[in-house]
């Protein structure tokens, strides 16, 4: 109800032209929202992202400012002191620097061809990063713990209401990219707020995990990650699904490095490491489908070198056929759904990614097109690349590189 009233005063922002009328309709549109969203707790929180779209130099002032950005070392040797003073410095250096990145993203919003920001989904976005800019920049100074605590909640909070953004950006902009003439622009965007907003998520989990006592943990740096770890749960969980999808899954056979440790960060990882191993298996299922359970293994194989660390991934699921090769790195390229057959239901795993299948994006992220892309653009943040081999008639090879955190050369900064 609230969507559809706020859909048709959107139709109708849509189809004028002059300021003054957009503004007129823009009131009328705030009206509707404060009046269908007055048994929502935040009205009044909602009546005021909507007035911050038009009326907004706090945030004018926020994105101004350069986002302060840490290196992974930074991170780790900013000090540990007994008497837990580092987290009262985590928490004031997040306290400045939330606000300022949030409003970079809302400046993003802003430089959106009209069509594309009125689409409703994307619109919401953008509330969303509003409503975060006023918790992060109005809440009052971090003096001692008990400052500290609340601020913490309210960034778990924050983590929490943002945790579908990757998901609803797939869908409004499936919605609205037949507007875009500029296809340079949708990536432009889509890379530089995917990005940003993994460097905005891993800040406020770093502060978050700070707090917590573990073995071989400063915040979000393992000092001793073992890779292997990592890519055996995201191989289960992408087994699991692949089981529930087909009745069936390839097993992976590991090779390489396999003992490899070393500091990282696991929270990309568990963004990437499922987007490629589901792929794999898809495409093996899809192109076993007379043979099920019998299907070919992956193999995946680990490198690690001084400079960085590789994954390679070989399937045998029949490559990428030559005319698309170039497609599969564009947000929104899939050709999820198109196997016409009875053994595999439409939306392949992404139907079934509900809200206990979900992956660390939130979400279902499949079938949307953006695994790949979404991947590629994090790799290429983190100082590394993602590449794909296609062996058309055979399989694909899969390599994810990424660069050493551990201070030896020039590494990313979050
Ligand atoms: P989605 O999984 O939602 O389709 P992706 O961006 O992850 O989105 O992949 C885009 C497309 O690239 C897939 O739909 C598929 O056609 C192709 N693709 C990706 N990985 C593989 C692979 N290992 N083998 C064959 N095709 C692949
Ligand atoms: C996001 O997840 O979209 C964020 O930017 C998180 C941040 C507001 C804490």
């Amino acid at each position: 109800m609230y969507r559809d009233l706020f859909s048709s005063s959107l139709r109708v922002l849509h189809n004028i032209n002059s300021t003054a009328e957009k503004g007129a309709v823009a009131t009328a549109l705030s009206v509707t929202r404060t009046f269908t969203s007055l048994e929502q707790a935040d009205a009044r929180e909602r009546n005021r992202s909507v007035t911050s779209f038009y009326n907004q130099p706090a945030i004018d002032a926020a994105a101004d400012k350069p986002a302060v950005r840490l290196s992974p070392t930074t991170l780790l040797y900013s000090g540990k002191s007994p008497d837990g003073n580092h987290i009262l410095r985590s928490a004031q250096y997040l306290h400045k620097e939330l606000p300022v990145r949030v409003a970079h993203r809302i400046v993003a919003f802003r430089g959106l061809p009209f069509i594309v920001g009125c689409n409703p989904t994307i619109l919401q976005v953008h509330e969303l990063y509003i409503r975060a800019f006023h918790l992060t920049s109005e809440f009052p100074p971090i003096r001692d713990f008990e400052d500290e605590q609340k601020y913490s909640q309210m960034v778990r909070g924050l983590l929490d209401d943002h945790k579908d953004v990757v998901t609803m950006l797939a869908e409004g902009f499936k919605e609205s990219r037949r507007h875009i003439k500029d296809e340079q622009l949708v990536r432009r965007f889509l890379d530089n707020t995917l990005t940003s907003r993994l460097a905005l998520r891993m800040l406020a989990e770093h502060h978050l995990a700070l707090k917590i006592e573990r073995p071989h943990h400063v915040g979000i740096i393992n000092t001793q990650m073992s890779l292997r770890k990592v890519v055996d749960n995201w191989v289960d969980f992408s087994q699991k699904l692949s089981e529930s999808k087909y009745g069936y899954f390839p097993n992976v056979k590991l090779k390489g490095h396999v003992n490899a440790t070393f500091p990282y960060i696991q929270v990309p990882l568990d963004y990437i490491l499922p987007e490629l191993l589901k792929n794999a298996m898809r495409a093996t299922m899809e192109a076993n489908l007379d043979n099920p359970n019998n299907v070919p293994d992956i193999s995946l194989t680990i490198a690690n070198n001084d400079n960085d660390f590789i994954i390679r991934i070989s399937d045998r699921g029949g490559g990428i056929p030559h005319p698309d090769v170039h497609k599969v790195f564009q947000y929104h390229y899939t050709t999820s759904g198109r196997v016409d057959d009875d053994r595999v239901s439409r939306g392949i795993f992404g139907e079934m990614m509900n809200s206990d299948q979900q992956g660390p994006g939130g979400g279902p992220m499949h079938g949307f097109g953006f695994g790949l892309p979404t991947a590629d653009a994090y790799a290429k943040f983190l100082g590394g690349s993602l590449e794909i081999q296609s062996m058309q008639g055979i399989g694909s090879d899969t390599y994810l590189r990424l660069r050493h955190i551990d201070g030896k050369f020039e590494s990313f900064r979050i």
